[in-house]
């Protein structure tokens, strides 16, 4: 099977569809030693280089996060016609997937990529990957609950391993920090329940050594190669 250059180009990361042809034109993408023109087309075997540098065709894997807000489905399309997260990605962003799950109701980070041995790594129950929420609950969080949070707590039959829990403001409504390491459905909104605290609003803050920082609502980037680096 034959794909075009400049489809050929983008999929190995080069740049967008237009950036390629704009090399093509300017002479620096060479197809088996021959300058490449727009309607070029390459097969497997080839041999491609831009700027006299191979150019392997191989995927490129491309890694955003972002800020989610309240009101989007974690899913590429929603059967109940639900905003989905994908509607936020930038025009003319890659492909990419959304690695494991946020409620609608929830806000915060949330990674998209098209690297599938990543998501495996962050999702993977067996791999542990710590998940910072931070929760505004009704009433006051005493010390007692906090323990039982760090715990363990009943989530329908379900014991929830050690987690981290730490108030960050009481008072009629109280804020809590809170690390899990797994990722049951609506796990942290149960586990509140499970200790009489309803929670009003969620927000994941950090995914690992990944945390979200300053991005805003609704908005999204691309990862750095250090925060690449740390997964
Ligand atoms: N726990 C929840 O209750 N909701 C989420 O979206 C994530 C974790």
């Amino acid at each position: 099977m034959s794909i075009r250059i400049n489809k050929y180009l983008a999929d190995s990361g080069v740049g967008s569809r237009r950036k390629c042809d704009e090399l093509i034109i300017a002479g620096k993408v060479i197809i088996n030693g021959a300058k490449a023109e727009l309607g070029s087309q390459v097969t497997e075997g080839d041999k491609v280089e831009l700027d006299g540098k191979p150019v392997s065709g191989q995927k490129a894997n491309v890694y955003y996060m972002l800020n989610k807000p309240v009101g989007y489905v974690t899913t590429v399309s929603d059967d109940r016609g639900r905003r989905t997260v994908m509607e936020l990605l930038p025009k003319g962003a890659s492909r990419v997937f959304p690695v494991g799950r946020l409620d609608y109701d929830t806000s915060g980070l949330l990674l998209l990529t098209n690297d599938g041995d990543l998501a495996y790594k962050l999702t993977h129950p067996s791999k542990e990957t710590s998940k910072t929420y931070v929760a505004t609950v009704l009433g006051n969080v005493t010390d007692a609950t906090l323990n039982k949070l760090r715990n363990g707590v009943d989530i329908d039959g379900f014991k929830t391993s050690k987690a981290g829990a730490k108030l960050i403001k009481a008072g009629d409504q109280s804020v809590v920090e809170l690390i899990i390491h797994e990722g049951k459905n609506r796990q942290v909104r149960r586990m509140f329940d499970a200790v009489g605290h309803k929670v009003v609003e969620l927000k994941r803050v950090a995914i690992g050594s990944l945390v979200m920082g300053s991005l805003k609502i609704g908005k999204i980037r691309e990862l750095t190669k250090d925060e690449i680096i740390g997964r």
